[in-house]
């Protein structure tokens, strides 16, 4: 990957190989909504597939070298809206909104970036100049650049102080009362006080529109999980510690949605809950944070480009009590972007689920084991909990036997990662075209466990035998992967378009497959001492083995 891409070059990249169109694009399109192609979808399904099967049927072994009990759910995206007020959505989770009345530009107020200019480093006299940007760091050389130019025009004199940048939600006490200026090109409008924006979309079940019937699009997954907990519990008899994940569409309405589909309104994720004894949760935070950043560089992700990062307390969400973002250098930006957060929830969810829903009982965990044991070695007096619960024991005493979980969550975005795939593996090279002049191509490196194609099959020529051989292979392998059938053009044209979509391997059907069953192999990330990827011959019934030891975990 190289270590800046140019944005617009790349989406266009993967519109013209139906990686990713633009939503409706025949209207206009609509910000902050995308549509996958058809190898943009398989890109996703083998994300999105890779997680459930290393995550949920095969997670690596706990700390203590315990396997891991993980279940699946699939949950409904409108829930009663409860659910909501519970966790704390309804109420809070919105972004501070800045509106210019002259402009009409409504904008996040953390992306507006603004410092004071003075003579004399005081406020007195002092005039703002903003801009929109993520960081102070970003909007240094911008407003440098925006002073620079004003001073030029004689819009303002050269030489003031330059104070330093703060956001317009973090105002120095000293600056209240100096407008920020509207950051819009041309505009001199004054900006309004942040406002809070809710980021659930909103819509109403049932005929009639009214504030009775109105629901909510699920802005994670998670709420599904812990609404679904004593569910799940009694479905399956699960002890703790154990997890319940979940992969869905998930609805924001992003106030400033960017970046192609790292931030966009209607996303997938992936999310897994980790229910597990209080005093035992710091344990399987690390065990998360670990294993979560591990996984991407299974998957092809250079180690160096995953960034662990705590957060610190001023960020962290009202339910957290520690979250680690695991980021990752994304070609578009000079500063890290996150891909997965890790929280440690404690018992926020279930104890506020409890709270209104009345069902306490229900959302706590009774550990029988402890008890039964307990009893037996005569620290209990009886062996009914609900009869000993009678002689008022003490709260901590309680505690011991029946509790409320606490949570970890590694909660991941599926099209992020797919951003990820898709930039990591996008290399630029020069190779020479037919006549040996030096042009421009792409190669697409995915994993092969990633790529929406696993192997071109190629009869070199349109007869003698080669045909029938390379359907009889194709049609061996299209139950099992997906394989791609060409038989147009030169070999050398065709492996450049395989190259092009990311297919790691090419079996070219020839004579020596028709008079001895022995195909070529071209192993796209195999490099040979000529510096070409690596073909070798291999029996045409070992084929099928080896391409699904590729694809398989570990293969
Ligand atoms: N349940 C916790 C939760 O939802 P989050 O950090 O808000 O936490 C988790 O979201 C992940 O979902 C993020 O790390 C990111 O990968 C993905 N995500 C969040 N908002 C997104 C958006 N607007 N567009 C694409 N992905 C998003």
């Amino acid at each position: 990957m190289p270590a800046k891409i140019d944005m617009a070059k790349f989406a266009k990249f993967c519109k013209d190989n139906g990686f990713i169109f633009q939503s409706s694009e025949i209207y206009g399109g609509i910000n902050g909504f995308w549509d996958y192609g058809p190898l943009g979808v398989e890109l996703k399904n083998n994300i999105k597939q890779a997680w459930w099967t290393d995550m949920v049927r095969n997670p690596p072994p706990g700390p203590d070298g315990q396997e891991i009990r993980m279940v699946g759910l699939d949950c409904s995206i409108i829930m009663n809206p409860n659910v909501w007020v519970a966790s704390g959505h309804v109420a809070g989770f919105a972004d501070p909104m800045v509106k210019c009345p002259k402009c009409g530009a409504s904008i996040r107020a953390d992306k507006v970036q603004f410092r004071l200019l003075s003579k004399d480093g005081t406020t007195s006299e002092a005039v703002a100049l903003s801009c929109e940007a993520d960081n102070a760091t970003d909007a240094e050389p911008i407003l440098k650049d925006k002073y620079a130019k004003l001073a030029k025009k004689k819009v303002l004199p050269g030489g003031l102080q330059e104070s330093p940048v703060h956001n317009a939600t973090a105002v120095p006490a000293d600056w209240k009362g100096i407008p920020v200026p509207c950051p819009m090109d041309g505009c001199d409008g004054q900006l309004s006080e942040p406002r809070a924006f809710n980021l659930m979309f909103e819509s109403n079940a049932g005929a009639v529109q009214s504030d009775d019937n109105k629901v909510y699009l699920r802005p994670e997954t998670a709420q599904g999980i812990f609404a679904n907990y004593r569910n799940v519990l009694n479905s399956t008899r699960l002890k703790l510690p154990f997890g319940i994940a979940q992969t869905g569409k998930a609805f924001r309405n992003e106030v400033n949605p960017r970046n192609f589909i790292f931030r966009s309104r209607e996303f997938e994720q992936m999310e897994i809950e980790f229910f597990c004894h209080p005093d035992e949760s710091m344990k399987w935070y690390q065990y998360w944070r670990d294993l979560r950043k591990a996984w991407y560089s299974t998957l092809g992700i250079q180690s160096a480009n995953l960034i662990p990062r705590e957060q610190g307390k001023e960020e962290l969400a009202h339910y957290s009590i520690g979250t680690t973002d695991i980021e990752y250098m994304f070609p578009f930006s000079d500063e890290p972007q996150e891909l997965e957060g890790v929280a440690h929830r404690g018992a926020f969810d279930l104890t506020a689920h409890a709270k209104l829903s009345g069902k306490a009982d229900d959302l706590a965990y009774f550990d029988e084991e402890r008890w039964n044991n307990d009893g037996q070695s005569g620290a209990v007096p009886t062996r009914s909990f609900k009869e000993w619960l009678k002689s008022n024991p003490s709260a901590a005493d309680i505690g011991k036997y029946k509790f409320v979980p606490h949570v970890i969550e590694p909660s991941a975005g599926a099209d992020r990662f797919t951003l990820a795939v898709l930039c990591e593996a996008y290399h630029e090279d020069q190779v020479p075209d037919a006549k040996g002049k030096m042009e421009e191509r792409i190669v697409m490196r995915f994993h092969p466990r990633l790529a929406p194609i696993k192997a071109a099959i190629f009869p070199l020529v349109n007869k003698d035998g080669m045909p029938e051989k390379a359907t009889a292979l194709y049609r061996e392998l299209k139950p099992l992967m997906n394989v791609f059938f060409d038989d147009k053009g030169a070999v050398g044209r065709r492996y450049r378009r395989q190259d092009e979509i990311g297919t790691p391997f090419c079996i070219t059907i020839d004579g020596d497959t028709v008079s001895g069953d022995v195909v070529t192999i071209r192993d796209r990330d195999v490099i040979g001492p000529d510096g070409k990827p690596q073909q070798r011959k291999v029996n045409i019934k070992d084929v099928k083995a080896e391409l699904l030891k590729a694809i398989t975990p570990g293969g």
